[in-house]
């Protein structure tokens, strides 16, 4: 090697070495990161979950209201002080309006996600009303059929009532697409029982990407700035002209036969129709954000809810009792803003173990952070990571019971708000918050009515996370036991 190269080496190895004195110059705590990979070496190299990594990360500054960490080579900020997540989630918002994008033109649907949207494009898609109250109220009796179904479809698995089991997410992932292809895209699927319905063809294809896109997936994570260099697009073309073609046929085929169900393609169709801006793929994009949002994270959460009450039977039991008062052919949705033990048990198991570990907030406006104990850092225009709260003892006591107790009466009005964010806080909270909420608790009254759900010993507890998904999933799977209700 010739003494110009070993000079050039050293100079790039320093000059990437410095970029990772970001937050000691600024006098920010934090651990030493490794180069490339930061501090979340573990998850970038398969090892652990970001959220245990975020978890250890947390807990190891007990008293910093904030900790400076690297996110491969991108310096960020662990918030860890509920003051602070108000601030960035609501007070100072305006400095923390975007999240990360995709290239409209390379990805058109997730191009269109409105988690992706920016400036007023993103407040036009937040403005169209597909989840009020009222929208929830009339597209109940579609997730009450789902629900029938789905009870049929569980009375019907003989592995659920032996000593084989059922795996809880696979089961549960049945149900969530069948409210995804009924209700987003108004069509009768057959997800229940055929093993080969399109629809599970099309979830698979969108959510588990291809060894190439995994690959391409992995560089982007430590070299962010390669992404318009590999032009990655995360939903193929055959994907992307499959769901375009079954919503512009029903579409077609509602409008040549005067067809009104009352679900979320029809609103969708309406928007287009008074926004010409909303085009086709514009009602393309929005059905098919139920895959990633409803499909994964309400199957994840409900997957949850069974194996926590299946490991804390007198939950269960208190569960049932609460249910007994109502009848499901004649519950509505109204009915299900009184059951006050089942809200507790959804937001139990929503603090103890989210779906989505961590809240990203990109910083787009140069800001000051400021926390209850520091005058405030200028200018530090970095994302914050929000993760930890949920399980810190200051907040909840005994955080790693599932209690779900301490979200019922006055206790409940003891909470900080800001300790408890499973759907994020502010104007960018999640969207489909109510529907999530709404055919989650309708599945468990049905379920919980006619069944009880035990552990299966396939399942490894303590729990371990899979450290290359980026949302919770246990590492070989929670398995249930059923059997039905005397
Ligand atoms: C039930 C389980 C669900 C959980 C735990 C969940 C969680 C979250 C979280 C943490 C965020 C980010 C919030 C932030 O950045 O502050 C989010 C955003 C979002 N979620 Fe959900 N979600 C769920 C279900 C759904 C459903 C069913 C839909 C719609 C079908 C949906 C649509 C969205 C959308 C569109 C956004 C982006 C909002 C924006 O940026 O303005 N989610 N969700």
């Amino acid at each position: 090697m010739s003494t110009l190269t070993i000079l050039l080496t050293i100079i790039i190895y320093y000059g990437i070495q410095s970029k990772y004195h970001y937050w000691k110059k600024r006098g920010i705590p934090g651990s030493k990161p490794t180069i490339f990979l930061g501090n979340i070496g573990e998850t970038l190299l398969m090892k652990r979950s970001l959220g245990e990594v975020l978890t250890d990360i947390y807990n190891n500054y007990p008293i910093l209201p904030f900790v400076g960490i690297f996110i491969s080579g991108k310096p960020a900020l662990l918030v860890r002080e509920p003051e602070f997540v108000k601030n960035i989630t609501v007070k100072d918002f305006g400095h923390f309006v975007d999240n990360d994008s995709f290239d409209k033109k390379l990805d058109p649907i997730l191009g269109r996600h409105p988690f992706f949207l920016k400036g007023d494009e993103w407040k036009q898609s937040r403005a169209l009303a597909c989840f009020t109250a009222s929208k929830m109220k009339s597209i109940f009796p579609l997730i009450q059929e789902n629900c029938r179904q789905f009870v049929d479809y569980i009375r019907n698995q003989e592995d659920a009532f032996s000593s084989k089991g059922i795996e809880a997410k696979s089961l549960c992932l049945k149900y969530t697409l069948k409210n995804v292809t009924s209700c987003a895209f108004g069509v009768e699927s057959n997800t229940f029982g055929d093993p080969d319905d399109e629809f599970l063809y099309l979830a698979k294809r969108i959510l588990h990407p291809s060894t190439k896109q995994a690959i391409k997936a992995f560089f982007l994570k430590i070299f962010p700035s390669l992404f318009t260099i590999l032009s990655v697009k995360f939903i193929p073309k055959d994907v992307e002209d499959k769901l375009q073609n079954i919503v512009s046929e029903t579409l077609n085929y509602r409008a040549k036969h005067s067809v009104v169900r009352n679900d979320f393609l029809y609103t969708l169709a309406n928007i287009k129709e008074t926004h010409s801006e909303f085009t086709d793929m514009d009602v393309t994009a929005n059905a098919t954000l139920f895959f990633g949002d409803d499909y994964e994270a309400s199957s994840i959460l409900l997957s949850f809810i069974l194996y926590e009450l299946a490991s804390n039977p007198d939950a269960q039991t208190k569960l049932r009792e609460e249910l007994a008062t109502v009848f499901e052919s004649i519950l509505s949705f109204d009915d299900l803003q009184q059951l006050n033990y089942l809200d507790a048990v959804v937001t139990e198991t929503l603090r103890k173990d989210p779906p989505v570990f961590a809240l990203s907030k990109t910083c787009t406006k140069p800001y000051t952070y400021q926390s209850s104990s520091n005058d405030g850092y200028k200018n530090i225009s970095k994302k914050a990571l929000v993760h930890g709260l949920q399980h810190d003892a200051k907040f909840y006591q005994g955080p790693e019971k599932f209690f779900p107790e301490r979200f019922l009466g006055d206790r409940k009005n003891d909470l900080n708000k800001y300790t408890y964010l499973p759907f994020g806080e502010g104007p960018r909270m999640c969207l489909g918050l109510r529907f999530g909420l709404m055919q989650v608790k309708a599945a468990l009254i049905h379920i919980i009515k006619n069944f009880i759900v035990t552990l299966n010993n396939k399942t490894q507890v303590p729990l371990k996370l899979n450290p290359t998904y980026p949302m919770m999933s246990p590492v070989g799977g929670l398995w249930l036991n059923f059997s039905k209700v005397g």
